[in-house]
């Protein structure tokens, strides 16, 4: 069957990326989103605008009007992030995912294939209830993840909750939530450990980013949270999560990179130091886009060669930001965005994958 996707939520296109490096025989036929920026840079890859509306305000007339077989959806996180206020289906940035979950019920033909991504804590709310209940209910086999770009291969830890459903089945009456059974392991392929950063890093040979991106001696300045954890050298096999606030919002919104000093001492007591002595920087855009496994180049991670054999579709679309965009727009939709490899390799396994042994519950 050929894929035939609406990608809801849909940024700089993780998802459309993930479709691609899957393998499969598809195409994304509408992508819908309200952030102009991340619009932009979709629309300069894509060659396509998504359409920016509101996904709330989207009718059973028009998601029909596509005829799609594939839903793809990464809704906002902020109602259940651990850090957050916890609103969950009471936060009004839930809305589209709940008025996505009701036009299952109401579309002549719901989607064959559903794949969603969100931050870890989403497996405990409301809005997953709410959402398996309607898959079991509708006739939807499903699975529920959580995994983790260091499964792999990857050095950069990235943790979140995805679901893969595809509707086989007939309606059934559902009583209660079903029961969390969530898979940890990723059972397909084996990885290797997460390679070392510096496979990631920009080459510098004169110290130009080193210098562009230094982290600004007040970033740190009397941080008490300034800790060991924060800093990654070249050599580590782990960075943490880069998320929206990157380079302008303060600590523990991803990892600095140190760039001299490796035997020394890390200066932890006296932060500002620390920034000059081991010459601390940020993680360039590009840097990121290769972690979250986006085509930029060609040492961004690649599809393994075996998917050449049942590989339809172009297996690859390179990716680029469009040239007026800040460094802090860069940084913010990859923040925002996902690992297009750990979602490429759901979709070619669990998703659209068939047959495969220990396949969905
Ligand atoms: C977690 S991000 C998804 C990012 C995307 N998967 C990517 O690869 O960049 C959530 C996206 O949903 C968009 N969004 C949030 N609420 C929306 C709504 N009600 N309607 C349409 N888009 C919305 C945001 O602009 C943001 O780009």
């Amino acid at each position: 069957m050929t894929v035939r996707a609406l990608e809801f939520f849909s940024g700089i296109g993780g998802m459309h990326y993930g479709l691609k490096w899957s393998g499969v025989d598809g195409t994304v036929v509408a992508s819908f989103d309200l952030n102009p920026v991340a619009n932009q840079c979709y629309t300069f890859n894509w060659g396509v605008n998504p359409i920016q509306v509101g996904i709330h305000h989207v009718s059973a007339q028009t998601v029909e009007s596509f005829d799609a077989n594939c839903w793809l959806l990464s809704p906002p996180c902020q109602p259940y992030t651990r850090t957050g206020k916890q609103l969950d289906d009471q936060d009004a940035r839930a809305e589209g995912l709940l008025h996505l979950i009701e036009l299952l019920a109401i579309l002549k033909e719901p989607p064959f294939y559903i794949f969603l991504e969100n931050v870890v804590n989403f497996e405990k709310s409301r809005s997953r209830d709410l959402l398996v209940s309607q898959l079991v209910r509708l006739g939807y086999e499903y699975s529920e993840w959580l995994l983790s770009p260091l499964q792999f291969g990857i050095p950069n830890d990235r943790m979140r909750y995805y679901l893969t459903a595809r509707r086989t089945g007939t309606t059934k009456e559902v009583e209660s939530p079903p029961v969390l059974n969530l898979r940890t392991t990723w059972p397909y392929e084996n990885y290797q450990g997460p390679q070392p950063l510096a496979d990631f890093l920009e080459d510098d040979p004169t110290g130009n980013i080193a210098d562009i991106y230094a982290v600004p001696e007040p970033f740190v300045r009397r941080r008490r949270a300034f800790s060991e954890a924060a800093i990654v050298t070249p050599f580590s096999t782990r960075s943490s999560c880069f998320t929206k606030a990157y380079g302008h919002h303060g600590l523990g919104a991803g990892s600095f990179l140190q760039t001299k000093g490796f035997d020394g001492a890390k200066y932890l007591d006296d932060p500002s130091t620390a920034v000059e002595k081991l010459g601390l920087r940020f993680f360039t855009p590009t840097e990121i886009a290769r972690l979250h496994a986006f085509p930029i180049d060609d040492q961004a991670p690649k599809p393994s060669n075996s998917y050449a054999s049942d590989v339809t579709s172009q297996r690859q679309h390179s990716f680029a930001f469009p040239p007026d965009l800040s460094t802090i727009q860069r940084w913010r939709v990859l923040g925002n965005s996902m690992n297009c490899k750990v979602v490429g390799e759901l979709m070619r396994w669990a998703l659209f994958g068939n047959g495969e042994p220990d396949r969905c519950v």
